[in-house]
């Protein structure tokens, strides 16, 4: 039985049935949870859903994805099982110029969910990879879609050394995390984006007010440190990083400019020597 959906034992399957269970109550943010042994891309699907008017709150699960979307037109794809790729829907009531901290806000709870049930050294590269040291351990893709956003994360979990897709990439499994169980990692993803999300509406999107600005710093592997962002369009700004502004746009010093990059891939460049 080569595809049965339980040959690999490390690699169990989710179960809808507990994750409703679990998520959706009376006043939960979560509406449902949908679990699907493979698609294309969850942020697709819920992207089509949102345009057909699903209610905020919709979450997408794939045991696989067979085209995957990365940030910057790259591609994420992992065998089937082996981590969390997942998305949801929401359609947050804050400004239009707030809504760029949503990114962030969704590393932020996706950190503190990991930090915590498994026990690692979580930190964030500007905008949202969780990073294990300088190994890239998950990633987010922020789409929007209408008044919607959906938002979807791809997590490394018992990934082997020899299934990465680059060297600079690591899994949970491979950094001998406390959990590598991903029904519970799941669930302590989408509770803490859930009290991330309504303090930050709460607040209308005010970065400061709802605490979601010290808590980004905090978590933050890339603010203080030298860096090289890598721009669309083959440009590059090598210098300071000190700080997001007020859209959640990266700040970087370089001979004596300021930057404001809304986009870009960073690199943490180690001062020589
Ligand atoms: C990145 O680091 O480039 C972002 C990767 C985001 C991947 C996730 S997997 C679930 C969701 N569906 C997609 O097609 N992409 C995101």
């Amino acid at each position: 039985m080569p595809d049965s959906r339980y040959s690999d034992l490390d690699r169990p399957p989710l179960s809808a049935a507990a994750l409703n269970r679990a998520l959706v109550r009376p006043g939960s943010l979560w509406t449902g949870i949908t679990v699907v042994d493979s698609t294309g891309s969850t942020n697709a699907d819920l992207a089509r859903s949102a345009k057909e008017g699903a209610p905020e709150g919709t979450v997408l699960v794939a045991e696989a994805q067979e085209a995957g979307r990365g940030r910057l037109g790259r591609v994420w794809s992992a065998p089937p099982r082996s981590g969390l790729t997942f998305s949801v829907l929401l359609r947050p009531d804050v400004p239009i110029a707030a809504q760029g901290w949503f990114s962030l806000l969704y590393g932020v709870a996706a950190a503190s969910a990991v930090r915590r049930l498994a026990e690692v050294d979580v930190r964030l590269k500007w905008p949202n990879d969780l990073l294990i040291g300088e190994r890239k351990l998950a990633g987010v893709l922020a789409e929007r879609v209408d008044d919607a956003i959906v938002i979807g994360m791809g997590m490394n979990v018992t990934l082997r050394t020899e299934e990465l897709p680059v060297e600079t990439a690591t899994s949970l499994g491979i950094e001998e995390a406390a959990c590598i169980d991903r029904d519970p990692l799941l669930r302590a993803v989408l509770r803490e984006l859930e009290s991330h999300y309504r303090d930050w509406t709460e607040a209308k999107g005010d970065a400061e007010a709802s605490g979601l600005r010290s808590a980004y710093l905090a978590a933050s592997a890339t603010i203080g440190q030298r860096v090289r962002v890598e721009l669309p369009g083959q440009q590059a700004v090598t210098g300071q990083a000190t700080g997001v502004d007020h859209y959640g746009h990266l700040q970087v010093e370089a001979d004596g400019e300021r930057y404001t990059l809304s986009a870009g891939d960073v690199v943490h460049v180690r001062p020589a020597g």
